[in-house]
């Protein structure tokens, strides 16, 4: 999947919520700026999350209600595996509703093996100073 802005970045997010059933957990891999936030907002809209999606500073995880309950975890800032320990996130990932995860390769070892990987990318395109693409892969195929 290919964007060339932040708008179809939404769009595209918009169009994979349709799809989501409870239980899923989606890993969002890539560099500072390459969309992450932008395509959870995408997919938090097509949810019908009408909270202000952000991404979780101090706390490490946002939950929003939707048509399914969201679980917004962003793991950059993340101090200490103390932190982790106190969130309890294995515990997230049983729960009903969709898990959403930003740096997952902080706590790679801890993920599910059925989680839906996402990767971003910044390439360069001539004529487009905003070109994403965003694959989406799971771990068994
Ligand atoms: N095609 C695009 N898709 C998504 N965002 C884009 C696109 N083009 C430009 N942008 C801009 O790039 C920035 C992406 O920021 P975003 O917070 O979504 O990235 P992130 O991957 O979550 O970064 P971080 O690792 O810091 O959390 C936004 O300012 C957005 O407007
Ligand atoms: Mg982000």
């Amino acid at each position: 999947m290919e964007t060339h802005n932040h708008a179809e970045t939404i769009l595209a997010g918009q169009t994979i919520a349709l799809k989501i059933e409870s239980g899923a957990i989606f890993c969002f891999f890539g560099d500072l700026g390459s969309g992450k936030t932008t395509l959870i907002k995408g997919i938090c809209r097509g949810l019908h999350v009408t909270d202000w999606v952000t991404s979780p500073t101090f706390t490490l995880i946002n939950e929003y209600q939707g048509r399914l309950p969201v679980f917004h975890f962003d793991f950059c800032r993340m101090n200490s595996l103390m932190d982790l320990a106190d969130l309890g996130v294995e515990e997230y990932f049983e729960r009903d509703g969709v898990c959403l995860i930003e740096w997952p390769e902080i706590i790679e070892n801890l993920l599910p093996k059925n989680f839906i990987r996402f990767s971003l990318n910044m390439t360069f395109q001539s004529g487009y100073d905003n070109f994403r693409t965003i694959t989406i892969k799971r771990p068994d195929f």
